[in-house]
């Protein structure tokens, strides 16, 4: 229950940062689902990216994962499933990059020597994915 507070507490914060963002007319989630996601899971989430050709599983179709959950956004899974740190055993090898330590190395090449915290790094863009991810889902 906690988490789901915690959750939709800091996807209101996002909402806000969002409409910051908004105002300048940087849409982030964008901007991070863009560069990071839509070559496979396609440019509005319905998994038809170019780089689907090249593999043996296809990037699944986003925008029903509210419909498919009664409504609701899994958050967590999500979450999970983004920083691929909690991987289910006998569920094979996965084909998606694992974002969270993707997320960990560009931090540490982007601050090199300065002091930072390299988990709210990662936990910021997953977030950022995250809200974009409620905004591509289906009605
Ligand atoms: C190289 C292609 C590729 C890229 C890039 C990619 N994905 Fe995936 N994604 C997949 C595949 C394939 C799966 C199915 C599970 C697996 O094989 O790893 C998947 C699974 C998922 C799932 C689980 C969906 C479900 O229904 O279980 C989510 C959520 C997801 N990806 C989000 C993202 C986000 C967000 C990004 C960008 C940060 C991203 N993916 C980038 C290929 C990709």
């Amino acid at each position: 229950m906690k988490i789901w507070i915690a959750a939709a507490s800091t996807l209101a914060l996002l909402g806000a940062s969002q409409a910051l963002a908004q105002a300048r007319k940087i849409d982030l989630g964008k901007v991070e689902y863009d560069g990071k996601c839509a070559h496979c899971h396609g440019p509005a989430g319905k998994g038809d990216g170019p780089t689907n050709a090249f593999m043996t599983r296809r990037a699944p179709d986003l925008t029903g994962l509210a419909k498919g959950n009664a409504g609701v956004l899994p958050v967590v899974m999500l979450y999970d499933a983004i920083t691929g740190e909690k991987q289910v055993a006998g569920h094979g090898t996965r084909e998606m990059p694992a974002w969270g330590t993707a997320y960990r190395v560009q931090a540490a090449e982007y601050y090199g020597d300065a002091p930072y915290d390299p988990e709210a790094f990662v936990r910021t863009r997953v977030l950022l994915l995250v809200e974009y991810i409620n905004r591509l889902q289906a009605k």
